[in-house]
């Protein structure tokens, strides 16, 4: 049998990043979701599909989609911090953003169809093209002499890799706005975190209400602060805001009394939160401050602001409020009354929300390297076949495989590995395409790869 190189030692010899396997993609479009699990913001018209995140994938770590090629998507929401920032303000091609970045985890298990803190993006797949838009972000606005959408087209039609992953997913390597849309919805939607205690807990007990045998005592009592309304039976009744078992944000909340901004002045309009799934990371520090102004460093903070809102403003939401008193006067601002022990085990619950793999699962990862290059091979060994024919000088190989209809690629092979041997081929329409190269000398120091590698990784 040949040896054959493919994907990872792919690397030792070219100055290739992260392989891009089209053909045995990662799995985005069927991973395991609790059956607990319900609520589900995908729209019928564009379901996560495996070829489809992982163009999203790409689009979402390439700085190439900001006006000067220094701020990606995953700049500012990055896979270490629960696809949020440390950041108070994030940095974008001209200033920093006016609210905190949004943790992207489980963004797809949601009743709610709007993204933003204001809720301002009418679905996740408008929302996905507006940075790029903006003008502080990513500098694609088309006003105050940025260049404008088109522009960004003309500049990713140009890249090869596009090309080869436009094709692949779309059938032909057009790009427009709606497809860069898709693509990085279903990326986004595919980032999921279910592998908490929390979880691990509910899929035991099978509803939320009975104390989970993996719980601690301080974690069951937390749960049940969270759990229950305010009010005689002493609740905290953040699960009428944040719904277990998602955790999503109710699409009918107000505002919940941090109406602050961190340019100094006043926002009443966020009534909107991310899921409350890794607020901290899994060694429990937290990912990025907390609150459209990330003005709470510590859960225990955040805890604490509900425990005493400050004051009723406008828009506050009438769930964080309670009756003015005898002497009449408006609702007055909620007073849980927890004591100390009791903020702490409502912390130690929210702890058990955060899972680990969303962390560290290189298919949400950057796949670009060091120098901003990528390599697509897209067959894995077992699908190239070979076969040889005739004798001496005039010994043929005959090498056949499957690829991505209709794209180009360039099969390689090499006797020794100091230097490679190229041809362009193309696939046809079922993907089939055969090569046939003179054979090596000796069947077993030969190694052939089958790849898509841009043009410039290869010179
Ligand atoms: C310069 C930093 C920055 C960049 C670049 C950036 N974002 Fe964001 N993102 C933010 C901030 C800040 C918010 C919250 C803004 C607001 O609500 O006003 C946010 C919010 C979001 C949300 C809403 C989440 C929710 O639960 O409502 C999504 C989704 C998102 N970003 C995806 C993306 C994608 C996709 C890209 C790349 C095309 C991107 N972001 C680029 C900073 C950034
Ligand atoms: C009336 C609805 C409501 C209730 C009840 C509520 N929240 Fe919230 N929560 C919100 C809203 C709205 C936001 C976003 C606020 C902002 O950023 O200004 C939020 C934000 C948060 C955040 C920050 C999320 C992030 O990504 O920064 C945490 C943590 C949180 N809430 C925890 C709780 C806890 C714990 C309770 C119970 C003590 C609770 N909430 C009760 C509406 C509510």
């Amino acid at each position: 049998m040949l040896p054959l190189i493919v994907s990872g030692s792919l690397q030792a010899t070219t100055p290739a990043g992260v392989v891009i396997d089209l053909v045995n993609p990662d799995n985005y479009a069927d991973q395991p979701i609790p059956d607990y699990i319900t609520r589900d913001n995908t729209p019928p018209n564009n379901p996560i599909t495996d070829r489809g995140a992982t163009l999203g994938r790409v689009l979402f770590h390439d700085k190439r989609l900001s006006r000067n090629d220094t701020v990606s998507c995953s700049s500012c929401h990055r896979q270490e911090q629960g696809f949020s920032d440390l950041a108070v303000a994030s940095d974008g091609v001209s200033g920093t953003t006016g609210r905190h970045s949004m943790r992207l985890v489980n963004a797809r298990f949601s009743a709610e169809q709007h993204f933003f803190w204001d809720e301002r993006a009418v679905t996740l797949e408008v929302q996905t093209t507006q940075p790029i838009q903006d003008h502080v972000e990513m500098g694609f606005s088309g006003l105050d002499g940025d260049p404008g959408f088109s522009d960004l087209v003309a500049k990713l039609s140009a890249v090869e890799e596009y090309q080869v992953l436009f094709e692949a997913v779309y059938g032909d390597d057009g790009i427009t706005e709606n497809r860069v849309r898709r693509s990085l919805a279903q990326f986004v939607r595919s980032i999921q975190s279910f592998d908490t205690k929390y979880d691990e807990g509910r899929s035991t007990v099978g509803t939320d209400g009975p104390p989970f045998p993996n719980f601690t005592a301080a974690e069951n009592r937390g749960k049940q602060l969270f759990l229950a309304p305010p009010g005689p039976g002493g609740g905290a009744g953040c699960a009428g805001c944040h719904r277990p078992p998602e955790f999503d944000i109710d699409p009918n909340s107000g505002n919940n009394g941090v109406v602050g901004s961190l340019d100094g002045g006043d926002d009443f309009t966020v009534t909107r939160s991310p899921g409350l799934r890794d607020l901290v990371g899994p060694g429990g520090a937290s990912n990025g401050g907390f609150m459209h102004t990330a003005q709470f460093a510590t859960l225990e903070e955040v805890v604490a602001h509900y425990n005493a809102i400050p004051a009723v403003v406008t828009g506050l939401d009438p769930r964080l409020t309670r009756p003015g008193g005898p002497g009449g006067g408006g609702p007055q601002p909620q007073r849980l009354n927890l004591s100390a022990a009791q903020q702490s085990d409502l912390s130690a619950f929210l702890r058990t929300l955060t899972g680990s793999a969303v962390y560290t699962d290189p298919k949400w990862s950057d796949p670009f390297d060091g120098e901003g290059v990528l390599s697509l091979v897209v067959l894995p060994k077992e699908s190239i076949e070979l076969s040889f024919e005739g004798e001496g000088e005039s010994r043929l190989a005959t090498v056949s495989m499957t690829a991505v209809p209709n794209v180009g690629y360039l099969f390689q092979w090499s006797d020794d590995l100091s230097g490679w041997s190229s041809i362009p081929v193309t696939a046809d329409n079922q993907g089939a395409v055969e090569v046939e190269i003179a054979a090596p000398e000796s069947e077993g120091r030969a190694f052939y790869r089958f790849a898509y590698l841009p043009q410039a990784a290869l010179e």
